[in-house]
């Protein structure tokens, strides 16, 4: 955990921001696996841990405004619980070290907010992404489950958001780490260890077990792809070959729970062939670029545009994309090579607080969601302020299926040579990602660099 102080001024913080009422923070669950003792590993949720740090299941927090206090509740180690797990710490000295005085009981979190409700107190609460969490509510609150949801507070949202969304010193200091301690090495020693005969699982396990090996976890599945067109691929079952562009994303989770998210893609053989280093350098034109952009101030929806517009004009370069870059751009046309967003929040989770909803965490009264294909799954648009985390992640990507799809639609057709494009339709895909600070003056990429150049990761792969 962090120092107390730490929690207590976040607490403060939250309440100054809601002014009244009282916050209802429920922590996880244990989540069985097949049988209810074989259990997935347990992880806290994010909210949770950034008000009270308590990384164990079956504790709720509030937070009441009104009286300026704050109450754990849980039940404190049987000797059942002793014989089966140990000799646990008790809550009352975990909560402690959060900073929190009073602890009751589970059972009491019902008599209290019944007395709450009954009061006509205002009672805040986010929104449920798990199943028991959602049945919890409903039970205390008497609500539909399917319904719950809807009840829960904007007010404490939008608070939440405006909190989480700027990391103190401690946070950045706990990714810096990670980063440098755990994943750039994993993904040096993976670039080192890729050869052709060995299967993508090979690489998945190998990254998976220095994070375990280092006391950290993986922040989100590892994607692990020869087939790197695939964006969410968590196939690890294909033989590696030369020629092969193996695309790489993961992520060590720190002992405390933050995320790292690095994307890189190798060449199987340890040399990029002319066509991948094309496409390649290309990406990382727009990485770096979009990386020095980033500032106070700048809508990352800019940031997002720019990208797009450095891949347009590469593409046209290399023969794929014809015709008026502005126009392709304002028609999407980019969007069949770079059909996803440029970043995204991160902090305690990957895609920071997307269970709060996207669009408060991306966006802003100024920055409305576009629904146009590609540029509707930005996840970050909003102006960028300082202490932000985020990430940047463009990539090129053939993916037959849309090429197909839009070659015989004829849609957009004036910003494409199919027949150059064919030349291209088992190429796979190429993405490169970074974590950034957004700092007073501009930027800082987070952690040791992971090699990005093409020549860097050749002299890694150098056999
Ligand atoms: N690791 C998933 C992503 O990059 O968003
Ligand atoms: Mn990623
Ligand atoms: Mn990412």
């Amino acid at each position: 955990m962090f120092p107390k102080e730490v929690y207590i001024k976040r607490r403060n913080e939250l309440k100054r921001r809601l002014g009244k009422g009282m916050v209802f923070l429920p922590g996880n669950h244990e989540s069985p696996m097949n049988y209810a003792a074989n259990q997935y590993p347990f992880r806290q949720d994010s909210t949770f841990l950034y008000y009270f740090g308590i990384d164990e299941p079956d504790r709720a927090g509030i937070i009441d405004i009104d009286n300026n206090n704050d109450i754990i509740y849980g039940n404190e180690a049987d000797l059942e619980d002793i014989i089966w797990m140990g000799n646990l710490k008790s809550l009352e000295e975990i909560s402690k070290q959060a900073g929190i005085g009073e602890v009751k009981p589970h059972h009491a979190l019902e008599t209290d907010i019944n007395k709450a409700v009954a009061e006509g107190r205002e009672i805040h609460f986010l929104p449920a992404y798990r199943a028991d969490i959602k049945d919890e509510l409903s039970w205390l609150f008497g609500k539909n489950t399917k319904e719950i949801n809807s009840f829960a507070s904007v007010g404490l949202i939008r608070a939440v958001v405006a909190q989480r969304s700027v990391k103190d010193a401690y946070e950045i200091a706990e990714m810096e780490n990670t980063m440098t301690t755990v994943t750039a090495p994993f993904y040096h020693e993976t670039m080192r260890q890729c050869v052709a005969g060995k299967f993508e699982y090979e690489m998945a396990g190998l990254m998976e077990g220095m994070a375990l090996k280092n006391n950290c976890s993986m922040a989100y599945p590892v994607i692990c792809s020869v087939n790197g067109q695939i964006l969410h691929n968590h196939y690890h079952g294909n033989k590696m070959n030369d020629g092969d562009l193996l695309l790489i994303d993961a992520g060590a989770e720190s002992p405390l729970h933050y995320a790292t998210d690095i994307t890189r893609t190798i060449p199987v053989s340890g040399k990029f062939t002319n066509r991948q280093k094309n496409i390649y350098q290309l990406v990382l034109k727009a990485l770096n670029e979009s990386i020095n952009m980033i500032k106070p101030g700048v809508k990352y929806r800019q940031v997002h545009l720019n990208a797009a517009r450095i891949i347009t004009e590469g593409l046209k370069d290399l023969g794929l994309m014809k015709g008026n870059t502005d126009d392709a751009l304002a028609n999407g046309a980019h969007a069949m090579f770079f059909p996803h967003g440029l970043g995204h929040m991160i902090g305690l989770d990957v895609h920071d607080m997307e269970n709060l909803g996207e669009n408060y965490v991306g966006y802003d009264d100024s920055t409305i969601r576009s629904d146009q294909f590609g540029i509707q799954y930005l996840r970050l648009a909003k102006e960028l302020k300082e202490g932000y985390t985020l990430t940047v992640e463009p990539g090129i990507y053939f993916i037959p299926a849309l090429i197909e799809k839009w070659k015989s639609d004829h849609h957009l057709s004036e910003f494409y040579n199919f027949e150059k494009i064919y030349e291209y339709i088992d190429f796979g895909g190429v993405r490169i990602e970074d974590n950034v600070l957004v700092t007073a003056e501009g930027r800082k990429v987070l952690g040791t660099p992971v090699a990005k150049t093409t020549d860097d990761i050749e002299n890694i792969m150098k056999r």
